[in-house]
């Protein structure tokens, strides 16, 4: 009798099992967006956000025969948030993916996560290029700093700029741009004449500026997060570097799309190398700036945008790739997938897990009325030179 329970108890257990089993392989996708919704950073939040719904809602909400489902999570811009919020999304909620990463300390400090976890983390934002050496489960859909800053060094060495002065905001991208543009340009015969790095929390950059004018280089090449470039064109004008003929050369994050249109005349001229524009033409992306605008009460998308919707993107294919199945199955089917983005031809580094991608050398102009960044060169299918080879460009 007691056996015979026992059996009927094991068989019950053993039913759950297999039933739990099968509610899992129908269970949803769950994708934590971790991101900064609120804080000084929060526009990355914003339109890192409204490209992955943007994805979501032209692709549908099913997959490899399986549900996703998007969970956002404000960390407020704070890395120690970051990596409590993603490790309460992998153990409680049990987070299929992590996604989203505003800003690189916040990425870094994920990356632990990810790797213990064993849950891929897609780097929508964050532009360091050793992100994605900190846990094999990484994969970028965003950007390195030094494949934009290349591009402009490359530009302004042709330019007929031979002196220039870097300012970047003190922190690993702007490190990695300032290094990255001066190893360019300097093999390009130019010489940097002076360095500044402003700190990333309320900058005044007034200071900086004033000894760069002082310095008198031909061209200042600038990095500053996205969202910041307003006021440091502010005050570029405010002390007169423009009047004094000084060209403001930099990446795109300072002209950012989000920003750009509010900066005014200061802005007009402005040369900047980056992987999106809104003003990119092709059909890919006039269809992606209409439904964004169209799902986001007439505002523009920036690269921000592209890299929230392309690393939606990444997950999908994955994930059909894969028949639904996660892990590290969904990483290894990230890796060498290529696509047309709204931002051009891309594709994923199998090595690096990188995204490789065409590098636009832009000027700010007025286009219907609106300041743009309207794309007039450009260096395709540039990998990360960190990571890479600094010479594939040339
Ligand atoms: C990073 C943040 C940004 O807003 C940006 O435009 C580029 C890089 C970063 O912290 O990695």
């Amino acid at each position: 009798m007691l056996k015979g329970m026992f059996t009927i108890a094991a068989a019950a257990t053993l039913l759950g099992a297999a039933v739990t089993a099968q509610v899992q392989a129908q269970e949803s996708v769950q994708v934590g967006l971790v991101l900064p919704m609120t804080g000084p950073f929060a526009s990355t939040g914003r339109q890192v956000e409204a490209g992955a719904r943007l994805y979501m809602q032209q692709h549908g909400d099913e997959v490899g025969g399986r549900k996703i489902e998007l969970i956002v999570k404000d960390d407020g811009g704070v890395a120690d948030q970051t990596k409590r919020i993603a490790q309460e999304l992998v153990v409680r909620e049990g987070a299929d993916v992590l996604a989203g990463f505003g800003l690189t300390p916040l990425a870094m400090a994920t990356a632990p996560i990810a790797t213990q976890a064993r849950v891929p983390m897609i780097v929508m934002a964050a532009a360091t290029s050793s992100i994605t050496e900190k846990s094999p489960f990484i994969v970028r859909s965003s950007f390195t700093l030094p494949q934009a800053a290349l591009g402009i060094a490359r530009w302004a060495a042709e330019n007929g700029i031979t002196e220039a002065a870097t300012l970047v905001s003190d922190y690993a991208p702007g490190h990695d741009a300032a290094d990255a543009f001066r190893k360019v340009f300097e093999e390009a015969g130019g010489t940097v004449i002076e360095q500044a790095a402003v700190p990333l929390k309320d900058p005044d950059f007034a200071p900086y500026l004033q000894r760069i004018r002082d310095a008198g280089p031909q061209g200042l090449f600038v990095f500053v997060p996205s969202g910041v470039g307003s006021l440091l064109m502010k005050q570029f004008d405010e002390r007169g570097l423009d009047d004094a003929g000084i060209k403001l050369i930099a990446t795109g994050d300072v002209t950012d799309d989000d920003i750009l249109d509010q900066m005014g005349d200061v802005a007009l001229g402005a040369i900047t190398a980056q992987h999106y524009s809104a003003a990119h033409d092709s059909p890919e992306n006039k269809e992606f700036v209409d439904a964004f605008k169209e799902a986001n009460g007439n505002s523009r998308p920036n690269f921000m945008a592209v890299g929230g919707y392309d690393g939606m993107h990444l997950v999908y294919e994955a994930l059909k790739a894969t028949d639904g199945e996660t892990g590290e199955a969904l990483v290894e089917a990230m890796k060498g997938l290529s696509w047309e983005s709204p931002r051009g031809p891309v594709s994923i580094d199998p090595e690096t897990r990188d995204i490789v991608q065409d590098i636009y050398i832009r000027e700010v102009k007025e286009q219907d009325g609106e300041l743009y960044n309207v794309e007039f060169d450009r260096i395709e299918q540039v990998k990360d030179p960190v990571k890479a080879d600094w010479s594939q460009q040339f």
